[in-house]
């Protein structure tokens, strides 16, 4: 199983709006694994699919980053089916290196997905693992964290990601 190479903001990939996964079989079974393994090896707190860039509604999470082989989420064509409160807290992004901000998301998810099998099932997500499933989930619609942030979060980031797109990447990075 290779590590993928993380694609960088700005990529083009980054801003698509992925297609849901309409075949199951070891295509994808050979994506997933290859995207934790990635994950793990960044390390971060989950993937999806278009940073590795594949345009799938396909994400990994493990709010572990690695320490815990039963925490890992597969989620395929996930969507969110309700939320309740609101919290804040810090995030990054593997395709953005070097840069963390506070965001604003609802506390705890119920995400619907399928597995690699096409079979559905539902789970609650709460603390960081429901940050990262929803952080993966903007993902495959083409939206990054930096989008989430408004006033002086969001100038810190688009100041940010100006130098960036200037300079190119500074490193990998090790945040989610
Ligand atoms: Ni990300």
């Amino acid at each position: 199983m290779p590590v993928l190479p993380i694609r960088l903001y700005p990529d083009p990939v980054l801003r698509v709006e992925c297609a849901p996964v309409e075949e199951f079989g070891a295509d994808l079974t050979r994506l997933v694994a290859d995207m934790i393994e990635t994950m793990h090896e960044a390390p971060g707190v989950g993937l999806a699919a278009p940073q590795v860039g594949v345009e799938l509604r396909v994400a990994v999470v493990d709010p572990t980053a690695g320490m815990d082989p039963e925490a890992v989420r597969v989620l395929v064509n996930p969507r969110v089916v309700d939320s309740a409160g609101v919290d804040t807290d810090t995030e990054g992004c593997l395709s953005i290196p070097e840069f963390t901000e506070k965001v604003t998301r609802p506390a705890t998810v119920r995400i619907a997905a399928t597995d690699l099998e096409g079979s559905a099932f539902e789970i609650d997500a709460e603390e960081l693992e429901a940050r990262a499933i929803q952080h993966e989930l903007d993902h495959l619609d083409g939206v990054l964290f930096v989008d989430r942030l408004r006033g002086l979060r969001r100038q810190r980031a688009r100041s940010f990601l100006r130098r960036l797109r200037a300079n190119g990447p500074v490193s990998a990075g090790e945040e989610s």
